[in-house]
């Protein structure tokens, strides 16, 4: 039993419009996208986890996704990021889903593999990869399509070979397999920002001349049998989101037609929903970043949607409601995914609500919250009002 209900429904505001994907029933359009805490305990969740993941949950998000979660500990962007290459790593996670099926939230995990990018730094220690004696010491192999290292101060990746490949379609599909065990409600692959994946997408870091390399087919081709073999590995009614870059950013590179070919391809091999980002393939297209602006990327997933008529997350300095209403209301998207907004308000999706309805809806609230919020807006709601505008007020002065 739910002890409290996501907002949902409200006349025009498409936000708060539920979804069904396969068997899953979203109450609205927000989406707590992947955000990395480099916290978790040998790629078991911690409590960090289950608070950070749990907020958003009462926050009134239709659906949380995880970190990248890697499949094997050599995929792995840092040390402490969560994982499932082990059973051990199922019971923590289900506790973070119980909780949020407790709250009728819904949860994905996103699961990836960084590749070349695996291991480095939190951004906090200095963001750096690790060396190549660090990486030693950690007997931890980078991994790559080429020997080719994606910036200054990356080892190049040692290029993965036929038994490494084998290996890599393994991890996700036991992965996947300890995702549903765990009980999450979808999956979410991590095709973009330059990792294992994205690498073997782009011919910038994928200068093979085997199966996996060369035409786009063949470089399209180890992502989309790693979907194939996610999708097989999850029950029908499980839905399989797929996040991409869907431009590298860079000459020469990964770019939006090869993104809409990419899209029609995952969707035959059974991927539900395109969330759509772009860049961090290297250093190079680093420094040639697709414009940053608010919605910056929305274009991209507005073409897809367009092109394939896919669902897709539009991603990317979204930063209140009415501009994920209007993003939804253009038909550039089906979903809004909420990163930065929401670590600074885990209850973005409540005070959407407000700016499009121009009212709070307690009762959709966590109920030993929302009681007690609806009860003092009922007897004092005008005193709040007027202290709300003198406030507003102040500060357009300059107070
Ligand atoms: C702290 C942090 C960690 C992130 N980790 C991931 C991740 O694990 N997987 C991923 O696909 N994107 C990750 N991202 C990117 C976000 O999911 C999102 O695409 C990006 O922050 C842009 O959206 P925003 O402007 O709403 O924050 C991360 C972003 C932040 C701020």
């Amino acid at each position: 039993m739910s002890e409290a209900a996501k907002p949902s429904g409200g006349v025009g505001a498409r936000l708060f419009q539920p979804l069904r994907i396969r068997g899953l029933d979203l109450a609205n359009r927000i989406v707590i996208s992947p955000m990395c805490q480099h916290a978790a305990d040998d790629g078991r969740a911690t409590d960090w986890l289950l608070v950070h993941l749990g907020k958003f949950v009462l926050g009134g998000a239709g659906l949380v996704l995880t970190e990248s979660t890697a499949v094997s500990p050599e995929g792995r962007i840092g040390l402490k990021d969560l994982g499932l290459w082990r059973d051990d790593q199922i019971a923590p996670l289900a506790r973070v889903v119980d909780f949020v099926h407790a709250q009728g939230g819904r949860i994905g995990v996103q699961l990836a593999h960084a590749g070349r990018k695996a291991g480095s730094e939190a951004l906090w220690e200095g963001g750096r990869a690790f060396s190549a004696e660090q990486l030693a010491a950690l007997r931890w192999p980078r991994l790559g399509p080429s020997a080719i290292s994606p910036g200054p101060g990356w080892t190049v990746p040692q290029e993965l070979d036929a038994a490494g490949i084998a290996r890599v379609l393994q991890g996700f599909g036991d992965a996947a397999r300890r995702a549903d065990a765990a009980g999450v409600d979808c999956v979410e692959l991590h095709f973009g920002h330059g990792y294992l994946a994205a690498s073997f997408l782009s011919p910038i870091s994928n200068h093979r001349n085997d199966a996996y390399g060369g035409s786009l087919a063949n470089r399209m081709r180890l992502p989309l049998d790693i979907a194939r073999t996610v999708r097989e590995a999850l029950p029908a009614n499980k839905p399989l989101f797929c996040r991409i870059s869907a431009v590298d950013g860079a000459e020469g590179g990964w770019g939006m037609d090869d993104s809409v070919v990419f899209a029609r391809e995952l969707a035959a091999v059974g991927v539900d929903v395109i969330d759509v980002s772009s860049g961090g393939l290297s250093e190079e297209t680093r420094a040639l970043p697709v414009p940053r602006g608010l919605g910056f990327q929305v274009g991209f997933a507005e073409t897809i949607r367009r092109e394939t008529g896919l669902l897709t997350q539009a991603v990317g300095m979204i930063v209140d409601g009415p501009q994920a209403e209007d993003i939804l209301a253009r038909g550039q998207a089906d979903l809004i995914a909420i990163g930065r907004a929401a670590l600074e308000d885990p209850y973005w999706p409540r005070r959407a609500w407000e700016q499009l309805h121009g009212t709070s809806d307690f009762a959709t609230w966590p109920v030993r919250h929302g009681i007690w919020l609806a009860k003092r807006e009922q007897g004092l709601g005008s005193l709040l009002e007027a202290r709300r505008r003198e406030l507003r007020t102040r500060s357009d002065s300059g107070h």
